[in-house]
Parts: structure tokens; C-alpha cells; sequence
């Protein structure tokens, strides 16, 4: 594991986004593994600006997000469609036709798990995963539980989840309570795992993630496992 404390939220964004160019540079039909939350908005800037100075070309790249909240259509502006599309792929000269959120909108959420998992299958797995961290120490949305979830499912979201992103809508009240989420083990097989937080409020969860003994009650911790994961942390 490499963990890196940086200065400032600017300088976390452009090492994390020097890392997902590498990888897209080297192997220009990566598949990456994507996260939404405040977190990746800085990377998915850079990353954006790479690909308009002609630095970065993304035609032929391929993404799979980590997850969505059950009953948020991808045109709601607080769907994580809607967040992709605006923050990255949007920005980017993606085919929006490779590029992929779980359904939470889908009639049938146990097979929606299921094609999702599967498509990551068929894609060859993950390249790149990029992850934030809740203050819980959720990756995707994969809550404190008694055992570590291997494939998609659907969660009912920790309280300290809806508080934490209540800040994103009008009220606590309005935060879905549940969420599909992509499970621990294509995070696992990913290639290589980036995780970026900041805020002095991540300190404490990192500590016990990354340093901690490893257990579901702390979902990130497995991440202590991985055989390639970088950490990027900033305290502003
Ligand atoms: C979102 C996700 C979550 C967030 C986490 C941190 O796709 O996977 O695990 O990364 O909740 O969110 P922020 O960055 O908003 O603090």
C-alpha cells in the first residue's frame, strides 16, 4: 500500500488524475472503476482538461461505477448518472454507450445485481478503481456489516450515510434510503485501486481502514489486502 498526505485538495486531484492518465495512456481500453461523491470532483476536472488539451483520449476507454440510489432516474440531478455525465463524461470524448451506472430505477433490482455484475465479468474485470471513502468507511456503498458483500446488492444506507449526504439535497428526509452498490470483490480483482479523501473529518476512519485490524465493520479496510492501492489523502 502507498498512502500519500498532500498539502491541499488541488494537489490530491492532480496526482489522482496523473495516475488514471497513466493507466489510460498505457492501455488506451482501460476499464475503470468509478466513484461519484465530492470527493473524485477535482480528478474528474483534471481529467477533462487533459482530454480538451489533446493529452488524454478516452475513445476507446470503457467505465463501470461503483453505485446509484435506488429510485433516482438517471435524469434526476441527484442520480449518479446525472452526477457522471456532468462531472466526467460529459467533459470527455467518451462513448457514453461504454460507460455504465447500476440501474436503480430497474423493475427487478436482484437481477439488475446480477446483469451488473456479470458485465463487469464480461468486461474482464476493472483496470483502475477509483474509490472515496464514507466517514463510516464505506467504499461504494458497501455499509459496516458482519460480512464482506462479494457482488452487487442492495443496501439499505447507514445512517451516518444520509446524514453525510444530505448536504447534497434539500433535506436529510430526501436522501434514498437504499442503493445498488457494486460488492468488495471486483474492487478486490481490480488491477489497481486509488482511493482519494480529504477533510480533516477522513483522518480518523483512514486510521482505522488502513492501520486497523480488518474487518466488515470497517468495509474499507479489506482495501489492506489489495495488492495494488494507492491512497491519496488531504486534510483541506
Ligand atoms: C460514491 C461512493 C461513496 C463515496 C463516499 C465518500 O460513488 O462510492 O463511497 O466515495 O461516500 O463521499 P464523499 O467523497 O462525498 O465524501
Amino acid at each position: 500500500m502507498e498512502f500519500i498526505t498532500v498539502e491541499t485538495y488541488e494537489e490530491l486531484s492532480e496526482k489522482a488524475a496523473s495516475i488514471i492518465a497513466n493507466q489510460v495512456i498505457s492501455k488506451p481500453t482501460s476499464v475503470l472503476g468509478l466513484a461519484t461523491g465530492s470527493s473524485p470532483v477535482g480528478t474528474y476536472k483534471k481529467l477533462a482538461e487533459l482530454n480538451k488539451a489533446g493529452k488524454l483520449d478516452f475513445s476507446k476507454v470503457t467505465t463501470v461505477n461503483l453505485d446509484e440510489y435506488v429510485g433516482l432516474t438517471a435524469d434526476n440531478d441527484q442520480s449518479y448518472r446525472y452526477f457522471m455525465n456532468k462531472n466526467l463524461f460529459d467533459n470527455i470524448n467518451i462513448n457514453k454507450a461504454n460507460t455504465s451506472v447500476p440501474n436503480g430505477c430497474a423493475a427487478d433490482l436482484e437481477s439488475e445485481c446480477k446483469r451488473y455484475d456479470k458485465h463487469i465479468e464480461d468486461l474482464g474485470g476493472i483496470d483502475l478503481q477509483l474509490l472515496g471513502i464514507g466517514v463510516d468507511g464505506h467504499i461504494g456503498f458497501n455499509e459496516p456489516d458482519s460480512a464482506f458483500a462479494k457482488g452487487t446488492h442492495v443496501v439499505t444506507l447507514d445512517p451516518s450515510t444520509i446524514e453525510a449526504n444530505a448536504r447534497f439535497f434539500a433535506s436529510a428526509a430526501d436522501v434514498p434510503t437504499n442503493a445498488v452498490t457494486m460488492g468488495n470483490l471486483p474492487i478486490m480483482q481490480a488491477k489497481k485501486a486509488l482511493l482519494v479523501a480529504n477533510g480533516a473529518n477522513k483522518y480518523d476512519i483512514l486510521q482505522k481502514a488502513f492501520y486497523g485490524p480488518i474487518t466488515p465493520y470497517v468495509p474499507a479496510s479489506i482495501l489492506q489486502l489489495h495488492p495494488d492501492i494507492t491512497v491519496i489523502y488531504s486534510k483541506n
